[in-house]
């Protein structure tokens, strides 16, 4: 039986499309004058499709969205937006974050605290250091600076991400930002790996890790630990957000 959760763009349809039903039949069932008040109703679909995605089990984060969103497009509607506007909107949400739907990986960036601890983690001579899903490339960029003769290499799949990334780091020669999905990358070559995802795919990165890494190197995970697997240490960042460090060594023994 396959035990992995629905796609989050699937609950969130039916949540959405469930809210809508439970609403529609409460207003004719109970208060038909409120067909009259569009954002009275609409309000009231979305309680109903917060709730309905409550009981589906997604994440909190996810009730604010169904709470404002037929509210917000009604709002949006009302204020007179050219259509193609919308279009470029999503294009570039798209290009920024790409299917984080599909890889539950968000962006978010490690900051210039976290960066000089990474720096402090890498081994005393020439290394090889990959970013699985290197955003801005600004990570690449500070390490690069702190340790010229280490290779980085950072890979990203949004488009506009990656171009930023690859902007960012033009000219320095010890950088090389590759478009594409790490999941298609050998780890083997690297000494040392990093990776700020998300704790959906840390248990399919170990497996990728134990595969392919080689025996002493290393895997940085930020913030999220592999469940079931004790890392060799955990590094402590003294920054605002707290940020840990957890560091695998998953290759053989
Ligand atoms: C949390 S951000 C971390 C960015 C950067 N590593 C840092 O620490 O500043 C995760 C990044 O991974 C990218 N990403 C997620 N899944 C990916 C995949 N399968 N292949 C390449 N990039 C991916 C996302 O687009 C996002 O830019």
């Amino acid at each position: 039986m396959d035990a992995s959760p629905a796609p989050p763009l699937r609950t969130a349809l039916a949540a959405q499309l469930a809210g809508s039903v439970i609403a529609y039949a409460l207003i004719e069932l109970v208060y038909p004058d409120l067909f009259a008040l569009p954002l009275a109703a609409a309000l009231l679909q979305g309680a109903c499709a917060a709730l309905v995605s409550h009981r589906l089990g997604a994440a909190k984060w996810w009730l604010l969205i169904h709470f404002g969103f037929l509210p917000a497009a009604l709002w949006l509607t009302r204020a007179g937006i050219p259509a193609h506007w919308y279009l470029v909107g999503f294009c570039l949400l798209l290009a920024i974050f790409w299917r984080t739907d599909v890889s539950q990986v968000p962006l978010y960036l490690s900051n210039a605290k976290t960066a000089a601890a990474l720096a402090a983690l890498l081994p005393p001579g020439p290394a090889r250091v990959a970013d699985l899903g290197c955003g801005d490339g600004g990570l690449l960029r500070r390490l690069a600076q702190a340790r010229p003769d280490c290779r980085f290499e950072g890979v990203e799949h949004a488009p506009a991400t990656w171009l930023w990334a690859r902007l960012r780091n033009l000219g320095r020669r010890n950088v090389a930002i590759r478009y594409g999905d790490f999941w298609s990358s050998s780890l083997g070559e690297f000494d040392v790996v990093y990776a700020f995802l998300s704790p959906v795919p840390m248990p399919r990165l170990m497996a990728k890790a134990a595969a392919e890494m080689r025996a002493g190197s290393l895997l940085v995970a930020n913030s999220f630990a592999v469940p079931g697997v004790s890392p060799e240490r955990v590094i402590e960042v003294a920054d605002r957000r707290r940020t840990r460090l957890f560091c695998y060594r998953p290759g053989p023994k």
